[in-house]
């Protein structure tokens, strides 16, 4: 599952005792483990080797440059949705012509710096994944432009529920990722045989995260389907990216194994690949998810009516999952002696002397928790530390600065040793944008009378 476990009764990452990180990087922190990132990655290369697919790891769920750099001396490409992420993933020495670039909403800024940078470009493995017939029209004016010559892949929707938070649902017809296999059809139809867009994959994300195979199953039998009835129409498809979305275990053992997901989709792949088609993976949380935990203090506790808090020097802030969707993270003291060492990561360990909890932030909103009536050692008290796991994917990467709370420290742990890949914000950083106002040269005009109320 992952590189952080309970030893003599403290919170290990990797071979650093989390106690440590917490003394001297402080917290709110992020703890990420090299060796969890390397393993997932080698375990989902391995499981779709049939395939040999292109890994684009999904910056969005941790775009640190610190986990990029781990998963690029890997092989990785990366998945971008934002042309702030493409900037990421070449400031990770990821070059673009090994990105794949999704996103509803694409500027022109954003496609121009893409094309520019190499993404899509012959021979590269990268493409531009477009999610309508206008954004479509814009990559193709924007190329012919510049010049250029990109590839790109049609999202389409297959319309699978994917049984996850609706908020997450993202393959259904009625969502607005991408185009219904109808129109696919017609799209390629119509812009099938574009000079400068050069339409020539598929790509579909269906949602995340997703706990059983079979709607990547079905996902796949509809994508294979749509590949022959266009191959019928005329066009060839060159490759296929199924986007992300594989579970992970917030609690112990929750996802099935990357193995399962393997047994479900290659199968269905393989006569494709077998055709020349290649295969790219956009996978985020089955990756980053176990690789990281969030490290609080707990300031103080208090009870009010019959209900307890633990309130800590982060919140929905740091972490906004269990706000926002409701999520389930384990969480548990750093240091809580070998008698209180839990066996499983789960809604309640089973262990003496705990007690029902809400674990909350500082923040101005009732909203503001990370676990309501959560089972926890009853002597949970101030100056303590405590680590909520499963936390390295949607972490950090969905934190805000609210209230103004500068965002968290990250660290990087490799065996014995740990490093800060993103140091704590200041109250300076929080006003460095806002400190010298910036007078906007606007256009000479005389402002129009106002209209006498009817
Ligand atoms: C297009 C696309 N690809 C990949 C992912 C990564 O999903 P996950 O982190 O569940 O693997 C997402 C997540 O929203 C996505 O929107």
């Amino acid at each position: 599952m992952d590189s952080f476990s309970f030893r003599n009764g403290e919170l290990f990452a990797e071979n650093v005792p989390v106690r440590d990180i917490a003394a001297r990087a402080g917290t709110p922190c992020f703890v990420y483990s090299r060796a969890t990132l390397e393993d997932h990655y080698d375990r989902l290369v391995h499981a779709f080797r049939a395939i040999d697919p292109l890994v684009c790891y999904s910056i969005k769920s941790c775009p640190n440059l610190g986990v990029l750099r781990v998963l690029a001396e890997r092989g990785a490409g990366m998945d971008a949705v934002s042309g702030g992420e493409l900037f990421r993933a070449k400031s990770a020495g990821v070059p673009l012509s090994k990105c794949v670039y999704a996103g509803v909403g694409k500027t022109d800024a954003e496609i121009r710096y893409a094309i520019e940078n190499g993404l899509g470009a012959a021979g590269g493995l990268g493409l531009f994944n477009c999610e309508s017939e206008e954004e479509f029209e814009n990559i193709a004016r924007i190329a012919r432009g510049l010049n250029a010559t990109v590839r790109v892949a049609l999202r389409i929707n297959p319309d699978v529920d994917p049984k996850t938070h609706r908020y997450t649902s993202t393959g259904k017809k009625e969502t607005k990722f991408g185009v219904d296999l109808e129109r696919a059809r017609r799209f390629f139809a119509t812009y099938g045989r574009d000079p400068h867009a050069r339409l020539e994959g598929l790509h579909l994300h269906i949602g995340s995260p997703i706990y059983t195979v079979d709607p990547y199953r079905e996902a796949m039998t509809k994508t294979a389907a749509l590949v022959d009835e266009l191959a019928r129409d005329g066009f060839e498809i060159h490759s296929i990216d199924l986007g992300g979305g594989f579970g992970a275990d917030y609690e112990s053992a929750q996802s099935p194994p990357l193995k399962d997901y393997a047994d479900a989709i290659v199968p269905l792949a393989k006569p494709l690949y077998d055709r020349g088609v290649r295969f790219i993976l956009e996978p985020g949380r089955t990756i980053v998810a176990n690789a990281g935990i969030l490290v609080l203090s707990v300031l103080y506790t208090k009870t009010s009516g019959d209900k307890r808090f633990v309130i800590c020097d982060a919140g929905m802030n740091a972490l906004l999952r269990p706000s926002h969707y409701g999520s389930f993270h384990f969480m548990w003291p750093v240091a809580p002696g070998v008698d209180m060492t839990p066996a499983r990561r789960t809604l309640d360990p089973k262990l003496p002397d705990t007690m029902a909890q809400d674990v909350v932030g500082p923040l101005c909103e009732t909203g503001d928790f990370l676990a309501l009536d959560r089972v926890l050692p009853a002597s949970i008290g101030r100056g303590d530390l405590l680590a909520v796991f499963t936390a390295g994917a949607y972490g950090m990467s969905m934190a805000s600065r609210y209230n103004s709370s500068p965002l968290p420290a990250e660290v990087l742990v490799s065996g014995t040793s740990a490093e800060i890949v993103r140091r704590r914000e200041t109250f300076d950083t929080l006003v460095e944008h806002e400190l010298k106002p910036i007078a906007l040269e606007l256009p000479a005009h005389e402002a129009p009378k106002l209209e006498a109320a009817r």
